[in-house]
């Protein structure tokens, strides 16, 4: 995930609380999908996902 809200603030979202599916942006609490970069309702906007996979004990980011 790009390591930047799209927030007009911008805030990083690196070192944030996140869930299983969900990256929370502690500036104004946006819920970002990790699956997908999907701002959720009620506010809007996405984030850009980069692909990683595991190949033989490596982690893999398409960029
Ligand atoms: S900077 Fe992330 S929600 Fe505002």
């Amino acid at each position: 995930m790009k390591n930047k809200s799209p927030h007009p603030k911008g805030g990083k979202l690196s070192g944030r609380l996140f869930s299983a599916e969900f990256l929370f942006c502690p500036f104004h609490d946006w819920k970002i999908s990790l699956v997908n970069g999907v701002v959720q309702a009620p506010d809007q906007g996405s984030v850009k996902i980069y692909p990683v996979k595991v190949v033989e004990n490596d982690l893999v980011i398409t960029l």
